[in-house]
């Protein structure tokens, strides 16, 4: 089942590219940026990658991600990530940013996104990855910052496919954005919005009723309440999981008490997704594997999380077709 995972055409749907840098290249960065890091060596670095939750985990990443200060550096970062999606096969991506835990570090948004993009656009010529990118706004940070932040993307809409709410969710409900998301909505932009992390299933319902969200992200609290699985089984609202985010967090204690395959039986449009892989101990592949060892499934079934991601991913139906083609394809030839 491993080498049949390896091999598994895969799409992502929640990656937030500050999450892939990887000891080592924050390392490096810190170098060229002449910046000083407080321990001695990356391997230190990862050692301290200890979490009890989610706000654990947000204050060294946002420290991490003060490494990143020139446009080469985002596209440094960006290529690495792409890199490892090659190694997993992974055909698509749709990825976060965080614009503002830059550009309030003094970094221009145009920085952050033409460093990103460029290493995007490569992606797919040069290795054959397509992807789209999502702007997070950070939900710590008050509605007016988010405001800002939206019209300092309005002039690289053609970069952006969707913006996203990310960071602290205890506290900061969906309705604290939802005026902005309306606007975000009436500029043409997708939305979509974590939800359920480590909050109540109220929010998963607020985020798809107030800010109309295409997906949510994480979700798993959706077991709360069964007449929320019921509605996510009917309107297949799909759910991005990211299995080994949730146990490094503490969402779940164990990968075999977590939810996603009793999710994927019950007909909710799960995906399985990689979230800060280079916190979390893993990349695709990695969480794939995860899942499959704690949780005996057929290839159908594993092959269902591509499916989903595939239908729930926001690229247009004929590369939707043939990216189905593509899996369906690796699923007849190894049964
Ligand atoms: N930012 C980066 N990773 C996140 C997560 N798992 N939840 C909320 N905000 C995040
Ligand atoms: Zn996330």
């Amino acid at each position: 089942m491993n080498a049949f995972i390896q091999g598994l055409p895969k799409v992502e749907l929640h990656l937030h590219i500050e999450g892939s840098l990887e000891p080592e290249l924050l390392f490096k960065l810190a170098q060229r940026n002449g910046l000083s890091i407080p321990y001695d060596s990356p391997e230190e670095l990862r050692k301290a990658y200890e979490f009890e939750d989610l706000q654990s985990f947000l204050d060294i990443y946002y420290q991490g991600a003060n490494a990143l200060q020139t446009e080469q550096d985002f596209y440094d970062l960006t290529w690495a990530y792409l890199k490892r999606c090659e190694q997993d096969n992974v055909m698509h991506t749709e990825i976060f940013f965080d614009p503002q835990t830059h550009t309030e570090r003094g970094i221009s948004f145009g920085t952050v996104i033409n460093g990103i993009d460029r290493a995007l656009k490569e992606g797919e010529e040069s290795l054959g990855i397509s992807s789209q990118l999502i702007m997070c706004f950070l939900r710590h940070l008050s509605e007016q910052a988010a405001l800002e932040t939206l019209s300092q993307a309005l002039p690289y809409k053609d970069k952006i496919i969707a913006v996203g709410l990310d960071s602290s969710e205890k506290g900061h409900p969906p309705e604290k954005f939802a005026r902005v998301f309306t606007e975000a909505r009436k500029a043409g932009f997708l939305t979509v919005a974590h939800a359920g992390e480590e909050g109540p299933a109220q929010n998963i319902y607020d985020a798809i009723e107030l800010l109309g969200v295409s997906r949510v992200d994480h979700g798993v609290r959706c077991v709360e309440s069964d007449a929320l699985v019921e509605q996510l089984i009917e309107s297949q609202m799909p759910l991005t999981v990211c299995p080994l985010s949730n146990i490094k967090l503490c969402v779940f204690e164990s990968m075999a008490d977590h939810n996603i395959v009793e999710l994927l039986r019950k007909g909710v449009a799960v995906t399985i997704n990689s979230d800060d892989p280079a916190y979390f101990g893993g990349y695709m592949t990695d969480n794939f594997l995860a899942v499959s060892q704690a949780h005996k499934m057929s290839k159908e079934e594993i092959a269902k999380f591509t499916l989903n991601a595939i239908d729930a991913s926001f690229i247009d139906n004929e590369k939707k077709q043939a990216y189905r083609q593509r899996v369906n394809h690796y699923l007849n030839s190894e049964s």
